[in-house]
């Protein structure tokens, strides 16, 4: 408690409000007590101004594009951490130490693989149903072949459902992948990594010996870091509502895999590498721009803009970054989409409409541009983005089935329907 204190003045009557202070960020004014007091609800659709929890994860300073977790600048952690050590740093709350790090890598490896029963779940799909909507049902699936890690107030079994949700994501997304194909499951191997476990389970046949790249597996880990975790995106908040009402982890992952697949979300990134290609060449962009600005035009520049980041998202400097070094080492540098992308953000940056909104490039503006150059279709880019933000949302979901103060979370509304009015017979109306 900060002591500081917001009055409300409502009327004839003045309604005085605790202030909380963060460690980083903006003071928060706690409306916990304004119905009570004051009678009236606040009002917020879309939770532009309203926080809707405390949490010691992630912070993200929109204005400076500054991303930290745990305190760690994601340009450090990108750089010189790997995933899974992001992903020990997101659940525990600090860089592990050798043997923490092993232990916590040894326990996800014993983990990847599926059920055996789950393979007969993903034949009823039809072969051409989109990965995300594959993963949606899968992982809601798991609350039925798991029953030994569901009871969320168990401490050991949210240990247990943590681990196995982390472990077996990138399996189920690439069992999704092979299912589109027509290819045979890959089961995951030990003796892996977990980037380049996810990239043999996705690209190898058994017709022939895999050897993963280690270009690959390296861009493929950055991915999975820079998607990690992100304070309360939509998903994440999906997942926090959900799991309030004490639902069991595999149904509240599975929602928030499903709010991640909207186009103004994780979908972004497939959105994206679509826009860029029906833009195909750099002399279609100002066209493209002056649709974005065109009111009346429902199209807007995908991977572009951010609720939080008004100024460069630190996550797509990386990206822009990676995606330059990653196909220059693959020796496609010359890749007219990446040409696009960078000539799209030059003109767009330097237009008054995006200067005065703010509107920079987001973490799903180049990363398509990597994974296509890795060789997934556009289907898989948002499956990858959920592997990688599974991390986020087990952490942040063990953040909040942990905290005393935790209810069901059950908004208000301003209610501008009929007042109440008589049943009329059908003869009548
Ligand atoms: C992610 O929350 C997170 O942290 C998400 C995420 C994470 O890691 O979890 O960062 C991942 O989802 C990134 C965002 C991916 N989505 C896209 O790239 C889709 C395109 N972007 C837009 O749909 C939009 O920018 C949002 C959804 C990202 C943010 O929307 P807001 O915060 O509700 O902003 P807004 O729609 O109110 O836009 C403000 C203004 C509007 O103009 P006015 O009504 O004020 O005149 O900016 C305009 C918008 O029309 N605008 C755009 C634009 N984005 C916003 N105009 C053209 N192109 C765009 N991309």
């Amino acid at each position: 408690m900060s002591g500081k204190t917001a009055k409300l003045v409502i009327g004839s009557k003045e309604v005085e409000l605790p202030i909380h202070s963060p460690t980083a960020g903006p003071d928060v004014i706690d409306i916990g007590q304004l119905y009570a007091k004051g009678d009236v609800f606040t009002y917020d659709p879309g939770y532009t101004s309203t926080a809707s929890c405390d949490s010691t994860i992630t912070f993200i300073d929109g204005e400076e594009g500054i991303l930290l977790h745990r305190g760690y600048p994601i340009e450090q952690l990108s750089s010189k951490s790997h995933f899974l050590e992001v992903c020990y740093l997101l659940l525990y709350g600090g860089l592990p130490n050798v043997a923490e790090l092993t232990d916590f890598e040894t326990r996800v490896t014993r983990h990847t693989m599926l059920h055996e029963q789950m393979m007969n779940f993903f034949r009823g799909f039809r072969r051409d149903a989109h990965p995300m909507a594959v993963m949606t049902g899968v992982v809601g699936a798991m609350s039925a072949f798991y029953h030994d890690s569901i009871d969320v107030n168990d401490p050991w079994q949210r240990e247990v459902a943590s681990i196995r949700l982390i472990a077996k994501m990138p399996t189920i997304a690439a069992m999704a992948f092979k299912y589109n194909t027509g290819q045979p499951f890959v089961y995951p191997r030990n003796d892996l990594d977990y980037a380049s476990n996810f990239l043999r389970m996705c690209f190898a046949v058994p017709a022939e010996d895999y050897e993963v790249n280690p270009i690959l597996s390296r861009a493929m880990d950055r991915i999975f870091t820079l998607h990690a975790d992100h304070e309360q995106n939509a998903s994440t908040s999906t997942v926090r509502l959900a799991s309030s009402s004490g639902a069991n982890p595999f149904a509240c992952i599975a929602a928030g895999i499903a709010c991640l697949w909207g186009p103004a979300h994780g979908g972004a990134n497939q959105a994206c590498l679509e826009m860029l290609e029906e833009i195909g060449t750099v002399d279609k962009i100002p066209e493209f721009i002056e649709r974005a600005k065109d009111k009346n035009d429902p199209f807007r520049l995908m991977g572009f803009g951010h609720r939080v980041y008004k100024n460069r998202d630190p996550r797509a400097t990386v990206l822009k970054e990676s995606a330059d070094e990653v196909l220059e080492l693959l020796g496609v540098e010359n890749n007219s989409i990446l040409q696009v992308a960078k000539k799209l953000e030059e003109t767009a940056l330097a237009d008054e409409y995006f200067i005065e909104k703010k509107l920079f490039p987001n973490v799903d503006f180049y990363s398509g541009i990597i994974l296509e150059a890795m060789g997934f279709p556009t289907s898989m880019f948002t499956p990858i983005f959920a592997v990688s933000r599974t991390i986020g949302w087990v952490s942040q979901w063990k953040e909040m089935i942990t905290d005393p103060k935790m209810k069901i979370g059950r908004p208000r509304q301003l209610y501008i329907g009929e007042t109440k009015r008589d049943y009329v017979d059908i003869g009548d109306r």
